[in-house]
């Protein structure tokens, strides 16, 4: 299968109302969604996801706020999805994001910043299956 990225909507997606907004930015770009589900995961599976982040002192407010709402978690597969991902969310921090990006025109700030994506290949392999079993990831 072509790679695959993981992008996460984040609560302030979700509470806003605007997963159809931000599915169609990966729809039109042309990569394939072929994983979804929706999610309310606890501070701690958030505590684990963030590892790398840990002690920096943003930390402790990113996990609780990830854990504040559920959350709609996909999979996206196409040549170069992972670049083509980063490029749509745009800057991780609203504020320096170009608007027309993800970020740019939905971001609330840091750490709201409306959606994930993974930033390397390690990152998809180590963070996907954190969502999903290899089954729930369609080949089509
Ligand atoms: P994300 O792409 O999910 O990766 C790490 C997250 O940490 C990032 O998006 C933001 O939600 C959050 N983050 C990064 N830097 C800061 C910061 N300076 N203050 C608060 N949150 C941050």
């Amino acid at each position: 299968m072509a790679e695959k990225t993981l992008v996460i909507y984040k609560p302030d997606a979700i509470q806003r109302n605007i997963v159809g907004e931000i599915t169609i930015r990966f729809q039109d770009r042309g990569l394939k969604l072929v994983a979804a589900k929706m999610g309310w995961y606890p501070v701690e599976f958030w505590e684990e996801f963030y590892a790398e982040h840990k002690g920096k002192e943003f930390y402790v407010r990113l996990v609780n706020y990830m854990s504040s709402g559920p959350v709609f978690v996909t999979v996206w597969a196409g040549e170069n999805s992972i670049a083509i991902a980063r490029q749509l969310a745009g800057a991780t921090d609203p504020m320096e994001a170009v608007p027309g990006t993800i970020r740019g025109n939905y971001g609330l700030g840091l750490p709201m910043n409306t959606v994930h994506c993974c930033d390397s290949e390690e990152a998809a392999e180590r963070e996907i299956p954190m969502f999903f079993k290899d089954e729930e990831i369609f080949e089509w």
